[in-house]
C-alpha cells in the first residue's frame, strides 16, 4: 500500500471516530454502570477485558512479522505501547472486582475491530519506516514533550483506576460510592481523562497520522463516557459535589 492511500484510509477512519461522537453520547456503550439486557449475551467481564485489549498489541507488532526495521525512536513507541497495554490488558482485568459481571459480546467485538485496526495501523506505520525516525528524531523536542505529557496521562489513568476499583475492598461487585480525592474532586473521571492525555502524548511523540486517528478515537469514546458517568453519579447520588467537572476541571 502506498502511503498516500494509507493516510487516505486513516483519514477516513479517524473522522468516523468524530461522525460516533452524537451517536456515543445518545447511546452509552452498555458495559459497567450502564450495562442493561439490551445489549445481548455477554461474556465475565474480567476474561472480555483480557481478550478485547490483547488485540491491540498483537496487531501492533505483526506487521514487523515481515522483518520492519526498529530504530531507537520506534523501539520507544513500541514499548509505550505494549507498557500500557500490559496495563490495560493483563494488570487492569487482574485487579478489577467486578465477580459474576458480564460485558456484553456486541462491545467486546467492537473493541477487538476498534483495537486492531488502531494498533494495525500504528505498527504498519512504523514497520514500514515511514515516519523517518532516525537517531535526529530523539534530540526532536516534540518526541520529549510527547514522552512528558504520556506519562503524565498514564499515569493519572493508573492512579484513578486504582483509586476506583479500591472502592470496592469491603462491598459487593455491584455496590457504587462517590470517589475521593486526588482528581476525583475536580473530576468525576479522572482515569478517562488521563488516557485521553496520555494518547495525545503519544501522538506528540511519533508526530503521525495513525497516532493522531488513535488519540482521536480515544476522546471519542471517552468523553461521552464520561459525561454519561458524570450524569449517573448526579442522578444516584444525591449529595454527589456539586462543584465537580465530568472530564476536564472547571471546564466540562
Ligand atoms: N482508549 C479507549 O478508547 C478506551 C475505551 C474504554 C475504556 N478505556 C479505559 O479502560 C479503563 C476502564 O474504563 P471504564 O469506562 O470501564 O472505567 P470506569 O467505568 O470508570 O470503571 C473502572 C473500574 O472501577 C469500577 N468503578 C468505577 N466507578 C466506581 C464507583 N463509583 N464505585 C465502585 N467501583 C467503581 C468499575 O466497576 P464496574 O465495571 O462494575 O462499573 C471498573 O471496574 C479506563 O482506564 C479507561 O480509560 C479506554
Amino acid at each position: 500500500m502506498s502511503l498516500q492511500t494509507f493516510n487516505w484510509l486513516i483519514l477516513c477512519w479517524a473522522l468516523l471516530a468524530v461522525a460516533l461522537v452524537p451517536v456515543q453520547l445518545w447511546l452509552t456503550p452498555g458495559y459497567g454502570r450502564h450495562a442493561s439486557g439490551k445489549w445481548g449475551p455477554g461474556i465475565d467481564n474480567r476474561l472480555g477485558w483480557i481478550v478485547m485489549e490483547i488485540v491491540s498489541p498483537v496487531a501492533l507488532l505483526a506487521p514487523f512479522a515481515a522483518g520492519g526495521a526498529v530504530s531507537a525512536p520506534v523501539a520507544v513507541f513500541l514499548g509505550l505501547w505494549l507498557a500500557h497495554y500490559l496495563q490495560r490488558s493483563v494488570i487492569y482485568p487482574l485487579t478489577m472486582r467486578t465477580r459474576g459481571k458480564k460485558i456484553p459480546l456486541v462491545i467486546v467485538a467492537s473493541a477487538i475491530l476498534f483495537n486492531t485496526a488502531n494498533g494495525w495501523a500504528n505498527g504498519y506505520y512504523l514497520a514500514q519506516g515511514w515516519g523517518g525516525y532516525g537517531g535526529q528524531w530523539l534530540a526532536d523536542p516534540r518526541f520529549w514533550i510527547g514522552l512528558a505529557v504520556f506519562a503524565l496521562g498514564a499515569t493519572i489513568n493508573i492512579r484513578a483506576d486504582r483509586r476506583l476499583v479500591a472502592l470496592r475492598d469491603h462491598g459487593e461487585p455491584q455496590t457504587y460510592v462517590i470517589p475521593k480525592g486526588g482528581l476525583f474532586r475536580w473530576v468525576s473521571c479522572p482515569n478517562h481523562l488521563g488516557e485521553i492525555v496520555e494518547w495525545t502524548g503519544f501522538a506528540i511523540a511519533c508526530w503521525n497520522l495513525p497516532a493522531l486517528a488513535f488519540a482521536v478515537w480515544t476522546a471519542a469514546n471517552l468523553a461521552p463516557r464520561a459525561i454519561a458517568h458524570h450524569r449517573w453519579y448526579r442522578q444516584t447520588f444525591p449529595d454527589y459535589p456539586s462543584e465537580r467537572k465530568a472530564l476536564i476541571p472547571f471546564l466540562l
